[in-house]
This record gives structure tokens, C-alpha cells and sequence, in this order.
């Protein structure tokens, strides 16, 4: 796969492009991760990205010809990649997303800075406007930094134990259950007796009714996109009767 980026600010990606899982994913070849500055495709003498607004008003409006241009500096020649506007009033980004975006080849992120774009941006060359949440942001970089990582860390072979992306949350509709490593007792503070007795069906069922738990108590939400079993819909039924949902 390959993901460039178009930014004023390419050293921003400098350290996390070559930290942790992104430095290995490419290092393995699996992906390859550029920061290109748009700046370099104004075509104009004094390298200018942006200019005042048509019919006046505040701020600055990013220009289309450098952002055209350098998409298609990266696309090259009769590609039509995904490009993906990172703004506050893009949809609000989700797993789901970053997984439909890790099957493509090839994916371009285009940051915007203070500035607003050019509609004609947002009309003929992007595919996507994604937002991280309802927040702002002083540029797209940090946004853009969050869904290239949740992309990558799904594609084959980047993360060492595969099983961590498919029960990780989110990936299974719910929020993942609690972990505990040793010491089995810390400062009088123990593990559940359940993940002691290596009893693999128990811990399995007792990790799927905290998950649950943990959802319907924290992000209710979630759960309407969800199946569930007989005996799963009475346990909520019993948290929802209990009040303040005692487990
Ligand atoms: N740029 C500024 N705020 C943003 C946000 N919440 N998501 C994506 N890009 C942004």
C-alpha cells in the first residue's frame, strides 16, 4: 500500500512515520509512507498555497492549482486513487472506515492548516472528507496521522499477532474485556479467580460478558449493531432491571 500525504508540514510526520509499528510496517515493504509538501506544486513565483476568499470575510482559502497538482504529482498517470480531505465537517471517522480504507493500494490525504479549501477541492478531486470527531483541530496533520495508523496496523502482517486487530475493540461491535498480567495479587488487589483456573470455556465466557458489560455501561450505543444470544439479552435485561447495572 502506499499513503502520501500533502501538507505544509511535512516534518510533523517525521517521528511518527519511523516510530513503532509504521517504521516496521515499511521496513517489512508492506507499506510506504510519504509527507509531501503541496507547496513545492504552487506553480506561482512566490510559492503561494493560499489567497483571500471571494466576496471578502476572514482567514484564508487553501488555492486549488497546488492541490490538484500535487495529487496528481503522486496519483500518477491514469490512477484514480481515494483522496481524502481531512476537515471538521467530514463524516465522522469509525473502524468500519479504516477498515474499508486498508483494502486499497493507494490512498491520499490532503491537510489543510488554519485555512479553509477551495470548494472546487472538495467537488472534482476528493473521494472522501473525514473527520476524527467533533472537535477542531489547528490543521489536518494530527487527524491524518490517526487514520493512517489505524489503516496500517490492519494490513496483513504488520501487527505481530494477528488475533489483536480481530478482538481489539471496536473490531467485534464491542469494547474489549479487562486484561490482567502478574503478579496474580497486587497490593491486596487480585486477578479474577475465573482467568486463574485455566478453564479455557469459562474465560471465554466471562471475557465476552465483561465486554458486554463494559459496552452497554460505557457506549450503549454500540450495541444496537450487534447480535446477540438468548442468554447475552437477559444478562442486559438483569443489568437494566438491576439500576445501576451491578455485574
Ligand atoms: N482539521 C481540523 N479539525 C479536524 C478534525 N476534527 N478532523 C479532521 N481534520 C480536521
Amino acid at each position: 500500500m502506499n499513503i502520501d500525504v500533502l501538507t505544509l508540514f511535512p516534518e510533523m510526520f517525521a517521528g511518527v512515520f519511523g516510530s513503532s509499528i509504521l517504521g516496521k510496517a515499511q521496513e517489512k515493504g508492506i507499506v510506504s509512507l510519504r509527507a509531501v509538501n503541496f507547496r513545492e506544486f504552487a506553480g506561482n513565483k512566490h510559492n503561494t498555497v493560499d489567497d483571500y476568499p471571494y466576496g471578502g470575510g476572514g482567514g484564508m482559502v487553501l488555492k486549488p492549482e497546488p492541490i490538484f497538482s500535487a495529487v496528481e504529482h503522486v496519483a500518477g498517470e491514469g490512477e484514480k486513487p481515494r483522496v481524502i480531505l481531512m476537515c471538521p465537517q467530514g463524516e465522522t471517522y469509525t473502524q468500519r472506515k479504516a477498515e474499508e480504507l486498508s483494502k486499497e493500494q493507494r490512498l491520499i490525504l490532503i491537510c489543510g492548516h488554519y485555512e479553509g479549501y477551495d470548494e472546487r477541492i472538495r467537488e472534482f478531486l476528493v473521494t472522501d472528507e473525514i473527520s476524527i470527531g467533533d472537535y477542531v483541530l489547528t490543521g489536518g496533520e494530527i487527524a491524518a496521522m490517526a487514520v493512517i495508523d489505524s489503516v496500517v496496523r490492519l494490513l496483513p502482517g504488520v501487527l505481530g499477532n494477528e488475533r489483536s486487530a480481530v478482538t481489539d475493540s471496536y473490531s467485534t461491535g464491542l469494547l474489549e474485556y479487562p486484561q490482567y498480567t502478574r503478579p496474580a495479587e497486587f497490593r491486596g488487589w487480585s486477578v479474577p479467580d475465573v482467568l486463574l483456573s485455566g478453564h479455557h470455556e469459562n474465560v471465554t465466557q466471562w471475557r465476552r460478558r465483561q465486554s458486554l458489560y463494559r459496552t452497554w455501561k460505557r457506549r450503549p450505543d454500540l450495541l444496537a449493531g450487534v447480535e446477540l444470544t438468548e442468554r447475552e439479552r437477559k444478562w442486559i435485561e438483569e443489568w437494566e432491571s438491576d439500576g445501576n447495572g451491578k455485574m
